[in-house]
């Protein structure tokens, strides 16, 4: 049972994902320059597929596909399959009306096709042997299951940031455990299934929000989540099994642990080639425009949006489900905001995006 059921739908998501789109600019490069590298065989009928994994409602994703749909494009004449992918309680109609806006095609060079798939990325989502290119951005960070073990002093097992103390609120090793275990046994599952999916010299770009030895994307974001919904408990207007309940089950990995399945597992050292890897402390937007303007006010609205795309739905299943739930929802996001008006160094946020690009073997 995959831990969340999607990003805030409607168009939420594309409106508020510009931290995401910085995060994956970084790595789709790498990906660009190894079209050139394929086994693109002029004879063969088949198409050429490539597929985005964990898509959400489409905008970067095929913002991204559409670039290597372009290098494709120079590089051979067959036909492009690009499929988009994501969890079946995604939005796919907003995701199928931003591969149609207005009715037409977004994708526009010839012979390219558009499919979507619903399935988990943990899991085998196209026949053997299918594809040509595979991609992950900003997705395989959220767990597959939840572990049984929970977290009553912080809503994230990677615990709170260094900036944002408070009574009371950590992770111990021990509680962490369980959701590292999980994380690796998710990231083998991942990699196993795209060897199965891709064709030999085919390449593979994953690249997902984590952390380095300085910061971790989840370093501000979650420490405010936190502080808001504690705050309600304070004041009465929230119960505290509430907090106790609300868990996100996200791991933010190391660039090192990204690669270590690949490096560790024999049989997918067999599978892969590592060709690159890096982690990168990524410009972004709002951050980017609060430097220029010192708009706290415009900031704490933009950072409220960007997390409250990928945080509404797992806080909402936290909260007990009653004809309130959308006014509790909205007060915890304007608590969040706020907050981030009052104190910006205390939620201080730096995107780390750890990524690499590998190659079938
Ligand atoms: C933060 S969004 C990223 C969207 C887009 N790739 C981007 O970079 O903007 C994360 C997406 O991962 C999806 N996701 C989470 N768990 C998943 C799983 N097990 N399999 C496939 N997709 C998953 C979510 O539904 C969500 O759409």
């Amino acid at each position: 049972m995959p831990t969340t059921t999607g990003m805030k739908a409607g168009g939420f998501y594309d409106a508020h994902s510009g931290g995401q789109r910085s995060a994956l600019d970084e790595f789709l490069p790498w990906l660009e320059e190894a079209v050139a590298d394929l086994p693109l065989a002029g004879g063969d009928p088949a198409p050429v597929g490539v597929m985005d994994i964990g898509s959400s409602e489409g905008a970067n994703a095929l913002y991204a596909l559409d670039r290597v749909a372009r290098r494709l494009r120079f590089a051979t004449s067959r036909s492009l399959w690009l499929l988009f992918s994501d969890l079946p309680t995604n939005d796919f109609n907003r995701l199928f009306a931003n591969l149609y806006p207005g009715g037409t095609a977004a994708v526009t060079s010839d012979d390219v096709f558009v499919g979507a798939v619903g399935g988990t990325a943990f899991g085998r989502l196209v026949p053997p042997a299918s594809l040509h290119i595979a991609t992950t951005f900003n997705a395989i960070g959220f767990l597959d299951k939840r572990p049984d073990a929970g977290l009553p002093n912080f809503i994230l097992p990677m615990g709170p940031g260094p900036l944002a103390p408070r009574e009371g609120v950590s992770v111990s090793e021990d509680e962490r455990a369980p959701y590292r275990r999980q994380a690796e046994q998710d990231l083998h599952n991942f990699y196993a299934a795209r060897a199965a999916e891709l064709v030999p010299g085919g390449k593979l770009l994953v690249q997902v929000f984590g952390r380095d030895d300085r910061h971790s994307t989840s370093h501000g974001i979650y420490d405010v989540l936190s502080d808001a919904v504690l705050d309600g408990v304070d004041d009465g207007t929230l119960d505290r099994a509430v907090y106790e309940r609300l868990v996100f089950p996200i791991y933010f990995r190391t660039v090192e642990e990204l690669v270590r399945p690949i490096e560790a597992d024999d049989r997918l050292a067999a599978c892969f080639r590592l060709e690159r890897h890096a982690s990168h402390d990524v410009p972004i937007p709002f951050n980017t425009a609060f430097a220029e303007s010192g708009d706290r006010s415009a900031w704490a609205k933009d950072y409220t949006g960007f997390l409250r795309a990928f945080t509404e739905a797992i806080l909402a299943a936290a909260l007990p489900d009653s004809p309130l739930q959308a006014d509790t929802l909205e007060s915890i996001y304007q608590r969040v905001e706020q907050r981030l008006i009052d104190d910006p160094a205390r939620y201080e946020f730096h995107f780390i995006s750890v990524g690499a690009l590998l190659t079938r073997r």
